[in-house]
């Protein structure tokens, strides 16, 4: 999500930050900021909301000058971004300041005791918490050096629950420069006579291929010749730092040669990240649904573009199943033009992951012009769609940089299934013991998406095997009919070949004429209470003589007679099985695509976000 940078040495740390930030400017790009001990020995932090172009511009003819610093690059999560948002933030004396990556679950929590404890905060953020905790910490302690900062960020941490990454340095310590991380990306470099951090190798290589890993819970201290780690409770780690030996491009895709493979490849932290803070033991805490007045809701429309309306397919579905309130998927660019019957009883659902799809907000607008209330599921705070809305879920899955969906897809299937399961036990449509075991099988999720990318070097044979044919059906019922189409779009997106996405039991009523050897039929077979039908549309188009690959659950030996080719997969409940389904196909598509020498990253024609109609 947001990149870090941090600097020690005896060169002139903002050129260094300002150019690391560029390079992990993939990360986030909501609002930048720096911060730099300045030879005055006061702190000078500038920072502005937007693209970092525009913390360039404010600190050109203006630089801080200074040889200790961070810089950050934000993707919001807490609070908009806005130039007080923007990090870096400090305590109450200007005397700390604290970039992070990552989300401070329990923040509230500490804000509160913090502010009774007299903490003036000036921000939204949950970033905030970190600089007042250590001050507190450090009002403690004894004395006010290196050791003292250390052992005041160690015990801060400590309190803190949530995934961080971060950076810290003190106008008292001029020569320490503190990183950690949870959960959150950090690397250190180390340079000759001076140490970096940062969120991710590539910020880094300009200065130094040495690196030196910093894990979950622990903190390194950085000064300019000298870098130890320590775990949370003080205990000295000794760890090799490693060189690294490939090139920028490829460290920016953590060594993949696309970002859909990538971001395929991600899925489960990113989902893990999608359900941080708002799935835990004590069950849902979606928090951000407290704005909508369910009682008042007679009626869904979800609406959506592109991959977004496969997702929207997935949340009629369990919006029906759990809540039992009508819901209807409207395609953005038909229902605007259409004379939809929407009043204040409606609840429009506003699916987009780039939140700024033109034909999804004209949608938005009009569902609310006519009394509805509105629910926005994006990943990008502060977009377009989230202006005037009455709540905004944020997928929280960080930048997507391929230009078709995969990892936004998934979340968005996610968050709509924990969004109507949050309803229904708002609403008591699903009694507290049902709700219990959903979540528990929701939050399982991330790890059956781990296992599925174990399809992999089948979906590799499997592309080698179909590329050529001239077409590709996906059919499914149910639950598998959105996933159908979502894997007929990934292939024709950025395949070019010829793809059609059906629910199984329209097969007789047309495709089934053009179906022959050279057509691939690809059926969603996966344990559902319709499993037995799909295996009778197999059969009819095996018959037809078209080849069959059948995404079956692990353990049905049956389906083997009836495929040519069986892709099996964990056991996930019906509801959550396009989580797990959707993966292979996902990357048959990317696989199809590069025995085609398609350029998968930016395909032809397509765009990331479509900003016109
Ligand atoms: C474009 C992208 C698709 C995306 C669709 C909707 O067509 O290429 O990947 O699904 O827009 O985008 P949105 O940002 O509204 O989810």
């Amino acid at each position: 999500m947001c990149g870090i940078v941090g600097y020690v040495g005896a060169r002139d740390a903002t050129p260094i930050l300002l150019d690391g930030l560029r390079r992990l400017e993939y990360r986030g790009y909501d609002s930048a900021g720096v911060a730099v001990l300045a030879p005055s020995g006061n702190i000078v932090i500038r920072k502005s909301e937007g693209k970092l172009n525009k913390l360039i511009d404010l600190v050109n003819g203006d630089t801080p000058r200074g040889q200790l610093g961070l810089g950050h690059t934000r993707w919001a999560t807490h609070g908009a971004p806005n130039d007080t948002n923007a990090h870096p933030h400090a305590d109450c004396t200007g005397r700390i300041v604290v970039v992070h990556n990552g989300i401070v679950e329990n923040y509230v929590e500490l804000r509160d005791e913090l502010r009774a404890q007299g903490h003036k905060f000036v921000t939204e953020t949950d970033t905030e918490v970190l600089a007042h905790l250590i001050e507190e910490e450090l009002r403690g302690a004894r004395g006010a050096g290196a050791l003292a900062l250390v052992g005041a960020a160690q015990r801060a941490l400590k309190r803190v629950r949530g995934a961080y990454g971060i950076g810290v340095f003190d106008r008292a310590n001029p020569e320490l420069l503190i990183g950690a991380r949870h959960f959150s990306p950090l690397v250190v470099g180390l340079g000759k006579g001076e140490n970096f951090i940062a969120s991710d190798i590539p910020a880094l290589l300009p200065h130094t291929r040495t690196m030196l890993l910093i894990e979950d819970g622990e903190i390194a201290a950085l000064s300019r010749n000298d870098a130890r780690l320590y775990t949370l409770d003080g205990a000295v780690v000794e760890r090799d730092p490693f060189e690294v030996t490939w090139d920028v491009q490829a460290a920016e895709k953590a060594g993949y040669p696309h970002f859909f493979l990538k971001e395929i490849n991600e899925q489960p932290s990113a989902l893990a990240n999608a359900l941080r803070g708002r799935v835990d033991e004590r069950g849902i805490n979606l928090a951000e649904l407290d704005a909508l007045d369910f009682a008042r809701v007679k009626r869904v429309v979800l609406l959506a573009c592109g991959s977004s309306y496969h997702a929207a397919l997935v949340g009629k579905r369990v919006i029906e199943e759990w809540v039992r309130v009508p819901a209807e998927t409207l395609i953005a660019s038909e229902f605007r033009y259409a004379s939809p019957v929407i009043d204040d009883t409606t609840l429009a659902i506003l699916i987009t992951q780039s939140g700024e799809t033109a034909d999804t907000i004209a949608s938005m607008r009009l569902a609310k012009a006519a009394g509805a209330q509105t629910l926005a599921l994006t990943n990008v705070i502060g977009s377009s769609i989230t202006r005037g809305v009455t709540a905004t879920i944020n997928l929280n899955v960080g930048p997507e940089i391929g230009v078709v969906a995969s990892k936004t897809f998934s979340a968005q299937v996610l968050l709509l299934e924990l969004i109507a399961l949050d309803w229904a036990r708002r609403v008591g449509t699903l009694d507290r013991a049902r709700v219990v075991e959903l979540v528990s099988q929701l939050a399982r999720v991330p790890d059956l998406v781990q296992a599925a990318l174990g399809s992999d070097q089948q979906m590799q044979r499997l592309a080698e095997k179909i590329w050529t044919r001239k077409s590709c059906f996906f059919f499914g019922r149910g639950f598998g009919y959105p996933t159908a189409l979502e894997g007929a779009l990934k292939l024709k997106e950025i395949s070019y070949l010829h793809a059609e996405g059906y629910p199984a039991g329209e097969l007789k009523h047309g495709p089934i004429a053009m179906l022959d050897p050279e057509i691939t039929v690809i059926a969603i077979a996966l344990h559902s209470a319709t499993l037995e039908k799909v295996v009778s549309n197999i059969q009819e188009v095996r018959a037809r003589r078209a080849p069959v690959i059948a995404l079956a659950t692990t353990g049905d030996a049956a389906i083997a007679k009836h495929a040519d080719d069986v892709v099996y997969l964990p056991h996930a409940p019906e509801e959550f099985a396009p989580l797990v389904a959707t993966v292979p196909l996902q990357l048959l598509a990317y696989y199809v695509a590069m025995k085609r020498g398609c350029d998968v990253d930016q395909p032809r024609n397509l765009a990331k976000s479509v900003t016109v109609e």
